[in-house]
């Protein structure tokens, strides 16, 4: 970082905390006109001629030639064998819940940290979350603490794990990568292996991350990604399932395009289908985003290193970082507050609203919300803790501004 950003000091430390905040945001972001969104899409690629293809060829529904072109670069990009797009992130759980057989009255272990999307998908299938907590480092699964409660509320049953309190099968597990960095996977696989729960990765938020070198979207036998407008790849609104098994994967595409059996000129269904699958026109702009993302990932690492320069002067509040094992696509950034200052928060959210700074407080926990308060649930007390103390600032790449480097 050079002399520029820091030469904006961050107010004394005798300033109230909303103000001190403030001046660090304001640092870290030199020349950036107000208002600033959280995460605005900014498209500077092919988008506009492949959209313009489309309108160009008729084909801006199913199956068009940018449809197929997606998936396969989502599966160059993630080294996953097969790909089905679809119109939402929040589909393409609920189909992966499906395929793997979760079924109503299921109980499946998610996060109570974490967008609700995560768990209306689970609650769509008729089964419900069982929420677990998560760890201050990722933000995502503490798979240690899984551990334990499993040996203390599971058993293994000849049909996989159950929980022994009320009597419901254990059919998934779904880690979710929070605002882009990795979940400990490795040590979660192990856990999950040992229970026998099939895992569902919960990328949603993390195309472009990698854990140990591997894509997220590629660490689970099947992945779910979103491509709504506030993602690092958007297609306006959509998502993808990933998977390592290419039968599984053409079974997702059958089962998301109403379950048509191929033929020239008959319907022919035979089962029960969705309408999900994503658009050529949607799927247009994604692959022109699509190759774009290293740039945009780049610009969004330099300006998470700018945020962290100009939030070291104080230990009231820090940046949250990438796990030493993973490389964050730093989706959303994230300051964390002091425990002692949780209380500040909704008063420094104002100050940055006011003055035009759209940061936005942690989603409420999941097992807060009134559709999720018969859910079960391990004690959650460090999700609880975390909670009040994050802040979500700026992100979007085009925020990073090289001049003033
Ligand atoms: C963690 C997580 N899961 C699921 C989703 C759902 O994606 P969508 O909004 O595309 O339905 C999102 C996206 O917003 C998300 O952040």
């Amino acid at each position: 970082m050079t002399q520029t950003v820091l030469s904006t000091a961050p107010a004394p430390m005798t300033a109230p905390l909303s103000q001190t905040f403030l001046a660090a945001l304001k640092a870290a972001l030199p020349g950036i006109a107000t208002p600033v969104g959280l995460h605005e899409p900014v498209f500077t690629g092919n988008e506009r001629a492949y959209v313009q293809q489309c309108l160009d060829s008729g084909w801006v529904s199913y199956n068009g030639a940018f449809g197929l072109k997606f998936e396969e670069m989502l599966t160059d990009l993630t080294g996953a064998g097969a790909c089905a797009a679809v119109v939402s992130g929040t589909v393409a759980i609920e189909m992966a819940l499906r395929v793997i057989g979760v079924q109503a009255g299921d109980e499946v272990l998610s996060p109570s940290l974490t967008f609700v999307a995560t768990n209306n998908a689970i609650a769509h299938v008729g089964a419900m979350p069982h929420f677990i907590d998560s760890e201050i480092r990722s933000l995502g699964v503490d798979v240690a603490k899984l551990a334990d409660y499993l040996d203390d509320i599971a058993e293994l049953t000849p049909d996989g794990p159950r929980n022994r309190l009320t009597g419901r099968r254990l059919a998934a597990i779904l880690p979710m990568h929070c605002f882009g960095h990795p979940v400990d996977m490795d040590a979660l696989l192990a856990v999950a292996e040992r229970w026998r729960l099939p895992v569902i990765e919960d990328a949603a938020e993390s195309l472009g991350s990698t854990y140990r070198g591997r894509p997220c979207g590629s660490l689970a036998p099947i992945a779910c990604l979103s491509f709504n407008g506030n993602k690092v790849v958007t297609t306006g609104g959509g998502g993808a399932i990933l998977t390592r098994d290419p039968v599984l994967g053409q079974r997702l595409r059958f089962l998301t395009s109403t379950a048509k059996t191929p033929h020239p000129f008959e319907f022919i269904h035979e089962e029960i289908g969705w309408n999900y699958r994503l658009p050529n026109l949607n799927a247009a702009l994604g692959c022109a985003m699509l190759e774009t993302l290293p740039e945009r990932l780049s610009a969004k690492r330099a300006l998470q290193a700018r945020y962290e320069a100009a939030f070291a002067g104080t230990n009231r509040f820090a940046m949250l970082r990438e796990p030493d094992y993973a490389k964050s696509n730093y989706w959303l950034m994230a300051a964390v507050l002091a425990p002692e200052d949780a209380g500040e928060r909704d008063t420094i959210l104002k100050a940055t609203h006011g003055a035009g700074y759209m940061c936005r407080a942690l989603w409420r926990l999941n097992h807060t919300l009134p559709m999720f308060s018969a859910s079960p649930r391990m004690p959650l007390n460090v999700a609880e803790a975390i909670q009040p103390r994050i802040i979500n600032i700026p992100s979007a790449p085009q925020l990073f501004n090289p001049k003033s480097a």
